[in-house]
């Protein structure tokens, strides 16, 4: 067994839910869930009831989220009439959100007229973030180049895709990519057993495609947990919603992966940690750290999680990895299972 102190995570994909979906989850129960999984900032998703889409929505989104336990910055979200309202707000969002595929909510922008004018909006220096797959991937990075902006594609989840990116950087092409615990740890074969609470957008894919994911590991820029709360009653419903919790899951996954030798310590802080606050801009707090611990087999629980759903996708796995403490600007703010933050002890960034 082995104890370890990293710096805190920056989780730069995570749905917080506010405003509108405080059933789901709130920020109070969201950033609990990030700090138990040693996570000190997230980066909180446009796709709210109502969207995230200009000044006035985003002050209220803000100001919803002076509550935090862990540090929050909060995207735009791009929709067919916005690109001038999103480019005017974005000094107070972390970057743009485009959702060029169809997923949860109603944000959504296919026509390459609208992609053009966002691209020609969004002020250089902040990234766009695109959910963008299969051929999408292709229609991001040729609207990066043309428009000299910083294109960051989400949750990558096929080998074509992670073959493209891989070859866009070696063309010298400024583009960054996240790929998400699911889709590393998981896959379609999964599925049966997991039933609805395993359908999320990008959807699980072949096992060929997790491998590529671990095999062209060099390629990818941040691991990003698309955090995506839904209710148990929702998942298992007639109409599932797409997505899986993931804050509290990723250290131990991703331990387990160091533990199994298939990536280092360091790299996993890179990906978890270093590039993501680099990326996006974000400054770790001092006196800000995560202790692990490696070695020890456990199952992943059922319950008892953060999160507000109380549910996870990895539930019964066997992972050999532990969060023990979380320490956001010299306090402790997780420890022994318990969050002690108090509400407030993260900071809204940017802005
Ligand atoms: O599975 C997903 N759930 N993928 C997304 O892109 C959105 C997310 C959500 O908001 O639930
Ligand atoms: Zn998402």
């Amino acid at each position: 067994m082995s104890l370890h102190t990293l710096p805190g995570l920056v989780d730069v994909h995570v749905h917080l839910r506010v405003p509108g979906g405080e059933h789901k989850e709130t920020v109070a129960s969201g950033t609990s869930a990030a700090l138990a999984g040693g996570v000190t900032a997230v980066l909180a998703m446009p796709n709210t009831s109502p969207p995230i889409t200009d000044g006035a929505s985003l002050d209220a989104a803000r100001a919803a989220h002076a509550e935090a336990r862990c540090d929050v910055g909060i995207f735009l979200g791009a929709t067919d009439d916005n690109a001038e309202a999103a480019a005017a707000a974005a000094d107070g969002a972390c970057g743009l959100k485009i959702y060029v595929n169809e997923t949860f909510g109603p944000l959504r922008v296919e026509a390459l007229p609208t992609l053009a004018a966002h691209f020609a909006a969004w002020p250089r220096g902040k990234p766009i973030v695109l959910h963008a797959e299969e051929v999408a991937v292709a229609t991001a990075i040729g609207l990066g180049a043309t428009y000299g902006q910083h294109v960051h594609i989400a949750h990558v989840s096929r080998a074509q895709e992670i073959e493209l990116i891989a070859a866009a950087k070696q063309a010298g092409l400024r583009v960054t990519c996240e790929v998400a615990p699911h889709h590393l740890f998981l896959c379609e074969t999964d599925l049966p057993r997991l039933g609805t609470f395993g359908l999320m957008r990008p959807p699980l894919a072949r096992p060929a495609d997790r491998d590529a994911l671990w095999s062209h590991l060099d390629a990818v820029d941040c691991i990003a947990t698309d955090h995506a709360p839904h209710s148990r009653e929702e998942k298992a419903g007639p109409k599932p919603p797409p997505g899986v919790p993931g804050l509290e899951t990723t250290l131990p996954l991703m331990l387990t992966a160091v533990h199994e030798g298939r990536l280092t310590l360091e790299r996993l802080v890179e990906l978890c940690s270093t590039t993501p606050a680099r990326l996006f801009g974000i400054e770790t707090p001092n006196e800000s750290s995560v202790e692990v611990e490696i070695g020890p087999a456990r199952q992943l629980p059922e319950r008892g999680w953060q999160t507000k759903p109380d549910w996870s996708a990895f539930a019964g796995m066997t992972v050999h990895g532990r969060v023990l403490r979380t320490t956001l600007r010299g306090q402790v703010v997780f420890e022994d299972g318990r969050i002690t933050a108090r509400p407030g002890a993260g900071r809204v960034l940017f802005g």
